[in-house]
């Protein structure tokens, strides 16, 4: 049978840990804890923790986490908020979906938003900045900490994507006003299904969030204070998440310890940008949420990875400011734009073995060898 390397692996994922899922489900089924009960708090409490910060809040999904995010800070018509476009494109349609208008900067050479670019798009409309940590590592926090206290401008941390993920010893979703986190299922922390989660040190932000996410009914009074949403974070899907908490630590080490394993067999092949690799000592922690590469012949080496078996993906090939409906091709992103061209993400997650990582080399060393 030809040798295949899925790009996720859900059913080996769940094998590992069966018994306790299984179990949290049944538990939580059992009692008939299925909507805010004790495994959402404890959940809270973990989050919160494990990050850092005073509140985390369980939501529907991260693309909600962005929405209530920009809610609860009061964006509404006629502010602009600064992010970029290579991200999903649940980032940008938040901020249309309050009314506001998103103001796209380009991304460096780490995919992440280019910092550099931020300070000349500030303006008296201007009220936040969504920084997005793509891949699993942050953008230079210090450096847009600093304009944006300079300019009294909001920051959103979309962190989706960088659980875990610390910059200079801080852990994403602990720099913003709120930071943003999805557990979609192939996520470092993934639920069986949707679920998101918002944090905050900010008490008030807080309170308007636990309102946003309950169709601003307070519920020690019944009285519904003004018009939300139902984003209530499902009390199964974080039992299973709770579940998996346990094991968080250890995933992120097996992620950068591949990573430090792709970095070791690609990085002599003059064709290909990689990510940094793993590293304790600088300012970066990554946790390696995708490991995506770059290629001058990128549409080639897709082909034949996927040829020789291997699952890879392309995100973004197209950015979204080429997508006609969205209305952002007034921006111009030559680094976005070259990215597109040249990413491609490998196989990532923890049940990935070390063989599988070695065959995905050899098959892209082949490809450079023809
Ligand atoms: C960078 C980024 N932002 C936002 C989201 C939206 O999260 P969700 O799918 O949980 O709504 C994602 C999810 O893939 C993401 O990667």
């Amino acid at each position: 049978m030809k040798y295949k390397v899925p790009f996720v692996n859900y059913p080996e994922h769940y094998r590992r840990i069966w018994n306790e899922v299984i179990s949290a489900i049944s538990n939580a089924l059992s009692k008939g804890d299925l909507i805010l009960r004790d495994d959402v708090k404890q959940f809270e409490r973990n989050m919160a923790d494990f990050i850092g910060v005073k509140h985390a809040i369980g939501l529907n999904s991260g693309t909600d986490a962005l929405y209530i995010s920009l809610k609860a800070v009061g964006i509404e018509a006629g502010d602009e908020v600064i992010t970029v476009a290579h991200t999903f494109v649940a980032t940008i349609a938040t901020i249309v979906q309050c009314g506001a208008k998103p103001i796209l900067v380009d991304i460096g050479e780490d995919m992440n938003m280019n910092v550099d670019e931020v300070e000349s798009k500030i303006n008296t409309k201007t009220k936040a900045i969504i920084p997005v940590d793509l891949n699993g590592r942050l953008c230079n926090m210090e450096k847009l900490m600093k304009i944006a206290k300079k300019h009294d401008v909001l920051i959103i941390e979309d962190s989706a994507q960088a659980l875990g993920a610390m910059f200079d010893g801080k852990k994403a979703g602990a720099f913003g006003l709120t930071g943003c986190f999805s557990f979609y299922p192939a996520k470092i922390l993934g639920a069986a299904g949707d679920a998101g989660l918002l944090t905050t040190d900010d008490d008030k932000i807080a309170e308007k969030v636990y309102l946003l996410r309950d169709h601003g009914v307070q519920r020690s009074t019944g009285e519904t204070l003004f018009y939300g949403i139902n984003s209530r974070l499902d009390n199964v899907q974080a039992a299973i998440l709770n579940v998996k908490f346990r094991y968080l630590n250890k995933w992120i080490e097996r992620r950068r310890k591949l990573a430090q394993l792709y970095h070791r067999r690609l990085s002599n092949i003059p064709d290909l940008k990689l990510p940094p690799p793993p590293s304790n000592n600088g300012h970066f922690y990554d946790v390696y949420q995708n490991y995506v590469i770059r290629s001058k012949k990128r549409d080639q080496l897709v082909t034949h990875l996927r040829e020789s078996g291997v699952e890879v993906l392309i995100s973004w090939p197209k950015p979204l400011q080429h997508h006609k409906a969205l209305g952002l091709s007034r921006f111009h992103l030559p680094t976005t734009e070259q990215v597109s061209n040249e990413v491609l993400s490998l196989p990532m997650y923890p049940e990935l073995r070390e063989e599988d990582v070695n065959y995905v080399a050899d098959v892209i060393q082949d490809f450079y060898d023809r």
